[in-house]
């Protein structure tokens, strides 16, 4: 029984990729599911907080950003609970290879007319799969001020493309910055608190949204 790759990706930069993969990945080693986190991206955003005092809490980081990161994913899924890569924000084949790797693809969407455009592209990319198995596919509004007429408008934008949306977002709190300026995330800074109880909407979702394609399959 392999677990889950979760690959966490967007042709656009800062839209929230490492902050929603590490937040996903301390929550859910909280909650003991022994998730391991692949920094593939050169940047290396993911290794610099986990470098930090808190380490992300202990959550096991590997960093690979070569061609091999779709192929460490994979071995890594047999040996470890979720296995989620926080991909480059631009456009290189280790990310086609995490993408095609995925079984869920992760895309942190910022409520911005500019991110949907680099979105619709990263879809294309999507449909290219050599093997004909399609990976779930969910788009992440982050950094939104809920209520909002421009969130309202992108989700609508993005419904109307066809493309499925979580109903929760990341909405815009200086906590999360914050939090990764100690290596932390919301949910080891404060569990209770508002952005702790987002990351873990955003997890139940996407692990409800895993369940109903297992038990259909
Ligand atoms: N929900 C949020 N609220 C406030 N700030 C946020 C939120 N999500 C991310 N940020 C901040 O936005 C910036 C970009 O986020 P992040 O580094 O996660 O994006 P990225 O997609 O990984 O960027 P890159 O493409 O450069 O790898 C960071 O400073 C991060 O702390
Ligand atoms: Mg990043």
């Amino acid at each position: 029984m392999t677990s889950t790759i979760i690959t966490i990706a967007t042709m656009k930069g800062g839209s929230g990729k490492s902050t929603v993969a590490s937040c996903l990945a301390v929550y859910w080693h909280l909650g003991g599911r022994h998730p391991t986190l692949i920094d593939a991206d050169p940047q290396r955003s993911i290794m610099r907080i986990a470098a930090r005092e808190r380490a992300l809490g202990g959550v096991v980081v590997v960093e690979d950003a070569t061609a091999e990161a779709s192929a460490t994913a994979r071995c890594l899924s047999h040996s470890s609970g979720p296995v989620i890569i926080d991909t480059p924000g631009f456009r290189s084949q280790t990310t086609l290879d995490c993408l095609a790797a995925a079984d869920f693809v992760l895309v942190p969407v910022k409520a911005s007319p500019f991110d949907i455009d680099r979105m619709l592209d990263m879809l294309s990319v999507l449909k290219d799969r050599a093997d004909g198995r399609r990976p779930l596919f969910r788009c992440l509004l982050t950094q939104t001020t809920r209520d909002s007429v421009i969130a309202r408008h992108v989700r609508s934008e993005l419904a109307e493309a066809g493309l499925p949306v979580l109903r929760s977002e990341m909405t815009n709190r200086v906590t999360y910055p914050e939090a990764s300026l100690w290596g932390a995330t919301p949910s080891l800074i404060d569990r209770r608190g508002p952005a702790a109880q987002e990351i873990a909407a955003v997890a139940d979702e996407m692990d409800f949204v895993l369940g109903t394609r297992q038990a259909a399959a």
